[in-house]
Order: C-alpha cells, then sequence, then structure tokens
C-alpha cells in the first residue's frame, strides 16, 4: 500500500527542490529536510512497549520503542536522504545497496551490498528519492528478503504510478511512503515533472 503525504509545507519544500534553478547545496538540504517530514509520517506505524521512568516530579509508565530500525540508502541517490532519517533516529543501523539504472536498458544493475548483521528483528527503512519504474527498489527489497530482512517500509520523494505499481505488485507488503505521486514516466523512464536526476543533482555531478 502506499501512503502519499499531503502536507502543505512538504508541497512548498518540493517546488523549491524540483525547481531547475536550485543547485547542489539547497537541492541536499532540502531533500533531507523533505526526508524528515515524509520519516516522520512513516515512523507512525512502529510499535511500542511500556517503559517505566521517573521524572523529576512523579514515576509514570512511558514508551519506547520495540524494534531496531535499520536504513538502507540506495547508492547513489538514496544518500541524500541520509542525514534527514539519522536526525529522527539516531541510534539506526545503516546498510547500503548500491545499484544503478543501465542508461540503455534502463534495467537496475546491482554493484554492492553491506548490510547490518546480528540484528533481531528489525524494521528496514530503504530510502531514495525516486520511485520511477521501480526496477531498482524491486531488486533492493529481493536482495534484503534473501537475507532474512521481512519487515520492510519504502521511502522515496517522488514517485512514477509505474514504479508504485511494479512495487506493490511484487512486494505487496511493503508500504510505500512518497513525497508526491507525479504523472508519468517519459520514453528514456524520467518522471515526469519530476526533478531530473535526483543522484546529479545532489552531487552536482552535472
Ligand atoms: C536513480 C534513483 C533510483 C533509480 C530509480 O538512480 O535514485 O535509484 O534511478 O529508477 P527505477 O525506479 O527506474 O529503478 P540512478 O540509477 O540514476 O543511480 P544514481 O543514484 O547512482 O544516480
Ligand atoms: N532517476 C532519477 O534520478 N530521476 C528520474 O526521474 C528517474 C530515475
Amino acid at each position: 500500500m502506499y501512503h502519499e503525504i499531503n502536507h502543505p509545507f512538504l508541497k512548498h519544500k518540493l517546488t523549491a527542490l524540483r525547481d531547475k534553478k536550485t543547485e547542489h547545496k539547497e537541492f541536499r538540504e532540502l531533500a533531507n529536510e523533505i526526508t524528515m517530514l515524509i520519516c516522520y509520517e512513516a515512523l507512525k506505524n512502529i510499535e511500542v512497549e511500556d517503559c517505566p521512568i521517573e521524572t523529576p516530579m512523579a514515576p509514570m509508565i512511558g514508551k519506547k520503542m520495540k524494534n531496531d530500525i535499520v536504513v538502507v540508502p540506495i547508492l547513489r541517490a538514496g544518500v541524500g536522504m541520509l542525514d534527514g532519517i539519522l536526525t529522527l533516529v539516531p541510534n539506526a543501523r545503516v546498510g547500503f545497496v548500491g545499484i544503478y539504472r543501465d542508461h540503455d536498458t534502463k534495467k537496475p544493475v546491482e554493484y554492492y551490498s553491506k548490510l547490518p548483521e546480528g540484528v533481531i528483528n528489525p524494521i528496514v527503512f530503504i530510502i531514495d528519492p525516486m520511485l520511477a519504474t521501480g526496477g531498482s527498489v524491486v531488486a533492493t527489497i529481493d536482495l534484503l528478503k534473501k537475507k532474512g530482512f521481512n519487515n520492510i517500509v519504502l521511502v522515496s520523494i517522488i514517485s512514477a504510478p509505474e514504479g508504485i505499481k511494479t512495487v506493490e505488485k511484487a512486494h505487496p507488503d511493503v508500504e510505500i511512503y512518497t513525497g508526491n505521486v507525479d504523472e508519468y514516466l517519459d520514453e528514456n523512464k524520467y518522471i515526469i515533472p519530476g526533478l531530473g536526476d535526483a543522484g546529479d543533482r545532489l552531487f552536482g555531478t552535472k
């Protein structure tokens, strides 16, 4: 199931991110701010358990998170969202999956993975700014499930309807949180209106 975050402040930030006049420094800052806003919403389904504490005034039963969190940015553009989610969940562990979309075939090519070991029953947050065809995300979820990670949430900044459908079909158990569902993919499988190439804009490579 997917959840598009309909918050006016988020849409305001997204507009600045999309604007072609926005250069890499501001683009990076906005990507992290937007990630925080989406992740705040995506964290609303975490489980908590009772946690007795004493405030300076009285004993009380508070709440603490039950599960560890593992964040998995898809290299390279997912790294542009990492600071944002770690600001909210500073004790999260981080794994990396390296996948790029081949320019000709548009299919995902996996080149790296390093995931935390020995974490009991974690919730994995995959972060990637663009969900286009969905190929990169499906390949990442396949890899994570093979390694035993089964509780997975996807956080994307902008998604195409095609990508959402593909992920939902391949992995109906994965919840998708996104800042916006855009219109369509063009003939090069870029999201329209989108924001262009997220990796290049984040890292100033083009
Ligand atoms: C972008 C983006 C996603 C992927 C989305 O990465 O960050 O990972 O494309 O496309 P898909 O849904 O059709 O698979 P890209 O391949 O450009 O690599 P980069 O992050 O190294 O720039
Ligand atoms: N990857 C991007 O960076 N942008 C798109 O629109 C599609 C894939």
